[in-house]
Formats: C-alpha cells, sequence, structure tokens
C-alpha cells in the first residue's frame, strides 16, 4: 500500500492537496515480482470460482490493459496458459481508462451474435510501472489492480447488456501518453534518460475533456433509452478523480448513494477500477438482481464510453 503519507516523503506533497484535488487518500502497489498477467490470473479465477466454471467453459479471453507483460504475446495468451483455458481465443484491448468499458461492449456483441456463450472481460493495469514516482503531479494518482466479469446471454429477455455509447476523438492523444517504447521512439539511453517510458499528463487538459465527456455520454446514452438518472440504481464510473465522478452525477441529478465510489483507496487502477468499484457496489448492497446499472468512462486516447445494463445476479 502507498499512502499520502508515504507519497509526501517521496516527492513535493500533501496529503491534504491529494484528498482535496483527487480524493485519493491510498493505493494498491504490486510487489516487484507481480505482472499484470499475475493480477489478471488471480481476477479470472475469482470470477470463475463465483460462477461455479471452470477455465474450460469459456469461449474468449478479453484483457484491458496498458501495462501488458510485454508487447507481446498478449497478456490473453498468458492468462489462458495460466488457467489452462483450452480451445478459446482472446486479445488484450488497448483503451486505457476506458478498456473495461470497451471490452464489456465488446464481450456484450459477442454474446449476442450468437458465437460465444461465455467471454471473461479482465481488466488489469500495473500503472507503478509506468509511473514517475518524482514526478507530483502524475505519481499521486495512479495504484495497481485487477478485476473481472463474465458475460453470457441472459437468462430471461429482461437482464443483460441494453446499449452502449462510445467514441474516441485522436485529438486528445498528446494530452495522456506514455511517449517512448513503441515503433515512434524506440527504447534507448536517450528515451530512458529523458524519463519517456512513464505517463506523462497535461491534467488540465484531460480534467477539462473528462469532467464534461463523462457527464454528456451518460446524458445522452440515458435520453436515447428514454431513462432518466432517477432510474439508475448504480452509476460505476472510471475513478480517476473524485471531483470528475461528483460533476458527473450532480449534472445528471443523480443521488450521490447511488455513485460508486472507491478512488480513496486504490486511486486510479486504469482498466481495473471499473471492476473493482463494481465488486465494492455488490458488496455494499448497491447492486441486485434486476438493477439498471451505468458504467462510464473517460481516459487516454481520448477514449469515451459508456454502457448501461441490467444487472443480472
Ligand atoms: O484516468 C485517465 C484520465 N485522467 C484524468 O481524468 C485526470 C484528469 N486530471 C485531474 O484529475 C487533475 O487535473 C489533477 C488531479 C491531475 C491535477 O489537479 P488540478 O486541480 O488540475 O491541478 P493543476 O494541475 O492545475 O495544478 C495546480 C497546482 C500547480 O501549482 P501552481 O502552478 O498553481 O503553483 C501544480 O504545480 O498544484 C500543483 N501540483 C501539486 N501540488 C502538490 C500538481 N501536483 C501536485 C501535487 N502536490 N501532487
Amino acid at each position: 500500500m502507498l499512502t499520502n503519507f508515504d507519497l509526501e516523503k517521496m516527492v513535493d506533497t500533501s496529503n491534504e492537496w491529494i484528498l482535496e484535488r483527487t480524493g485519493i487518500s491510498e493505493r494498491r502497489i504490486a510487489d516487484p515480482d507481480i505482472a499484470t498477467s499475475d493480477m489478471a490470473v488471480e481476477a479470472a479465477k475469482a470470477t470463475l470460482a463465483q460462477r461455479g466454471i471452470g477455465p474450460e467453459a469459456l469461449d474468449a479471453i478479453l484483457v484491458c490493459t496498458v501495462t501488458p507483460d510485454m508487447f507481446f504475446p498478449s497478456t490473453a495468451c498468458l492468462v489462458q496458459d495460466r488457467l489452462g483455458a483450452k480451445g478459446v481465443w482472446g486479445f488484450d484491448l488497448i483503451a486505457a481508462c476506458s478498456g473495461f468499458v470497451y471490452g464489456l461492449t465488446t464481450a456484450a456483441h459477442l454474446v449476442a451474435a450468437g458465437t460465444h456463450d461465455r467471454v471473461l472481460v479482465i481488466g488489469a493495469d500495473t500503472m507503478s510501472r509506468i509511473v514517475d514516482y518524482t514526478d507530483r503531479a502524475t505519481c499521486v494518482l495512479f495504484g495497481d489492480g485487477a478485476g473481472a466479469m463474465l458475460v453470457e446471454p441472459a437468462e430471461n429477455g429482461e437482464e443483460g447488456f441494453i446499449d452502449f455509447l462510445n467514441e474516441i476523438d485522436g485529438s486528445g492523444g498528446e494530452f495522456l501518453k506514455m511517449p517512448a517504447g513503441g515503433s515512434r521512439m524506440p527504447p534507448s539511453f536517450e528515451t530512458v534518460e529523458k524519463r519517456l517510458h512513464y505517463v506523462h499528463q497535461d491534467g488540465q487538459q484531460v480534467f477539462k475533456f473528462a469532467v464534461r465527456r463523462m457527464y454528456e455520454v451518460c446524458r445522452d446514452l440515458l435520453a436515447r433509452n428514454n431513462l432518466t438518472a432517477n432510474d439508475v440504481a448504480a452509476l460505476i464510473p472510471h475513478q480517476a478523480n473524485r471531483r470528475i465522478i461528483v460533476a458527473t452525477a450532480e449534472r445528471l441529478g443523480l443521488d450521490c448513494d447511488r455513485v460508486i465510489l472507491n478512488i480513496d483507496r486504490y486511486g486510479n487502477t486504469t482498466a481495473a477500477t471499473i471492476p473493482l468499484a463494481t465488486r465494492d457496489a455488490i458488496e455494499a448492497g448497491k447492486l441486485k438482481k434486476g438493477d439498471l446499472v451505468l458504467f462510464a468512462a473517460v481516459g487516454a486516447g481520448y477514449t469515451v464510453g459508456a454502457s448501461l445494463w441490467r444487472w443480472s445476479y
């Protein structure tokens, strides 16, 4: 665990600043020998155990991540092998903080096509490996984590996936990125020296975009389904900044007890925030069978996404 007080000793920051500007108190940091696939496997096993099925029952595995163990093989392949999930296919999905929302929507369409019965969607990120712990503007924000969900055909027509609204806007790519390590800027002594293998963010630019689009995408998705905020039992948003989430809820007119917030304990775990927050919502009794749930995220890219589901267990 890495607390705000720990960070006070590492960079020029304060518990008060971090809490007030982000809502974060502490984050989980993976041990040095743990990589993204290790956390993804644990999340997958827990989800399969909860559903009472084995890995052979899966048809596909999607791993949403920006911190794969390595470029290739994909983390999905590593997870498949470790699970012993014979005969499945899968891939990694890179959509930064919107990764899990995009993964869920992709899985819903694979299942709706009638070609897949069980798609495991995993959100896993080891952000501590790409965060610069000398940069106070970013190092206070991120944590490590993983979570998973299983998407299956609904047993009756009333539960399951309802609709989605996703959008990418590459004009915002400059504002949140890891500049080096890819084909544009392969690793060199210079890229390492200039600390280009870390997250670089223009926080204010991303904040302005996120606070506007998170609200708009939720509003538009509800409106085109003839729903209002009052119909939503739980808004489960990506956890990047408490202020973005609270502003979204206020503009939607959603009671704060229907908004799932756990950023205080985990920070921004990128693709893992939504499955982790969903688990917390279920444990707190805020998400039950038959409830309408709205997932929403904005992240690097820019990527924007929201999806509406009627919860089925
Ligand atoms: O999940 C992916 C998408 N990411 C996001 O949605 C993140 C969006 N951005 C944010 O959440 C916020 O912009 C931040 C939390 C990153 C920053 O909050 P802010 O209110 O936008 O602060 P700022 O960047 O405008 O900085 C305000 C001041 C600056 O000092 P001056 O220029 O006013 O003297 C910063 O240098 O706060 C300073 N500052 C800090 N001070 C103490 C920046 N980081 C820190 C820090 N501790 N850790």
